[in-house]
């Protein structure tokens, strides 16, 4: 028999993207190969997100496109794994379509679980762990131009952010042994990769400890930016309360880590922080990005904000614009509240901003950031950056695209340069979304 075939569809944030390539390293040790065409697929899987209830819709809606796959070619084996498995657990297998379900720390059972299944028997592995971080394994990369890796340094959550599923999808925070953290960038980089993100749901509490001491995030970051100063460094996702100046300052000392901190704010309103659970306050908030400003004035600083949570008045509302407006975020992801089962805030305060006020409220989010990711756009006019080539632009054949140390998508005119290259350029102009460069010394 020849090598089966996995089909994998990825949802969710980037430690999804980092996990996908996880299992795919633990399944081609098991005799699969990769394929992109769910047609072809003796296995299909979905990597799942249960982060706000549209992203689990999606996923229901995937899994009737799946059993009408398993209908054409009998044998073909679904498994929904990730966070939606971990938080619906039984209740997905009641439709009948899907065979397998498999949580966050549950992957390297993968293999057995597809062995074990028969028509009538699922297989379900929804344990989590205080130890897996998959450590030892070499995820198998899923980018196009080998330029770009997730390097995954933690899992889990220790913050119980009340709004917010994830301790009970990915469990408990576990760091990751810096040496195979460290070995695994070096092997990246003899690759031929010339960048690499570190994630963790909060990598400011990363901390490993052994007999030789203790390695916190800013010495780890320090660590794997010594690797090679052609490689650049990038991390997500900071929290505000635990981001430090020892970090910040590491950031600054090192031209290879990028400027860009994405910096989730939530909510500027200290009644809602306090409701979130997110342990600062806005004048502490307002605190960090001011040293950060400081240790390095060209940071780009990004965010995440949530529209409408339980009880918010148009003063709050207005707090958080005001605080937009304040720190001048270079961008931002948007989102309203919504409820997810099981949280603190599900279980003690009533979902009560009406839908239509949530998306009014959204809308005006929206529309500020538009204004102020445009404004800080038009600050780099006239700038020169260090671009890290990405490849050809979606728009026009004849340019390249890629990203500046602050994260700012640069286009230019090129036919020299090919993905991975460093070149200057100097910013002609922009959209809200886009520097638009040429070429410079
Ligand atoms: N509703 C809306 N947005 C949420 N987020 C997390 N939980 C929820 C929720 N229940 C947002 C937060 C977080 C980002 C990853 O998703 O802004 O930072
Ligand atoms: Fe990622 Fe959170 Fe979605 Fe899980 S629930 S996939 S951790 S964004």
């Amino acid at each position: 028999m020849g090598r089966k075939k996995l089909y994998i569809e990825t949802y969710g944030c980037q430690m999804n993207v980092s996990d996908t390539e996880v299992i795919f390293a633990i399944m081609a040790g098991r005799g699969y190969d990769r394929t992109e065409d769910i047609t072809d697929a003796d296995i299909i899987l979905a990597n799942t997100c249960s982060i706000r209830d549209n992203a689990e819709q999606r996923i229901h809606g995937r899994i009737e496109q799946f059993a009408k796959e398993k209908k054409q070619r009998p044998g073909v084996i679904v498994g929904i794994v990730g966070c939606m498995a971990e938080r619906l657990k039984e209740a997905l297998l009641d439709s009948g379509k899907v065979d397998i379900v498999a949580g966050p720390d549950s992957y390297r059972n993968l293999p057995t679980l597809v062995d074990a299944v028969r028509p009538g028997h699922p297989q379900i592995d929804v344990m989590l762990s205080h130890e897996e971080t998959y450590a030892d394994i070499s995820p198998v990369r899923m980018d196009k131009n080998g330029v770009s890796a997730f390097v995954s340094i933690m899992r889990g959550c220790n913050n119980v952010c009340s709004y917010c599923v994830v301790p009970y999808t990915r469990g408990a925070e576990r760091s990751r042994d810096p040496r195979t953290i460290v070995r695994e960038v070096c092997e990246l980089h003899a690759a031929g990769y010339k960048e690499v993100t570190l994630l963790g749901q909060n990598v400011d509490s990363y901390f490993w400890k052994s007999k030789e001491g203790t390695v916190d995030f800013a010495d780890l970051l320090a660590m794997v930016a010594d690797v090679s100063p052609e490689l650049r460094v990038r991390f997500s996702t900071s929290h505000p309360k635990d981001i430090s100046d020892k970090l910040i300052e590491t950031m600054a000392s090192r031209s290879n880590i990028c400027r860009c901190i994405h910096l989730p704010v939530q909510s500027g309103s200290d009644r809602m922080l306090e409701k979130m659970r997110r342990r600062y306050s806005r004048e502490w908030y307002l605190g960090r990005v001011a040293k950060i400003r400081k240790e390095m004035p060209d940071c780009a600083i990004t965010t995440d904000i949530i529209a409408g949570f339980c009880s918010e008045t148009e003063e709050d509302h207005r707090d958080t614009l005001s605080i937009m407006e304040e720190v001048g975020y270079d961008y931002a992801y948007m989102f309203q509240y919504s409820e997810r089962p099981g949280t603190l805030a599900a279980r003690n305060y009533p979902d009560d901003v009406p839908p239509e006020v949530k998306t009014r409220r959204l809308n005006e989010i929206i529309e500020l950031q538009n204004r102020l990711g445009l404004e800080s756009n038009k600050r780099d006019v006239g700038k020169t950056f260090t671009v890290l080539v990405e490849g050809p632009s979606k728009r026009n054949a004849d340019e390249l695209c890629g990203r500046a140390s602050n994260n700012k998508m640069c286009v230019f005119p090129d036919k020299v340069h090919k993905a991975g290259d460093y070149v200057n350029v100097e910013v002609l102009s922009c959209t809200s979304a886009t520097l638009i460069c040429k070429l410079t010394r």
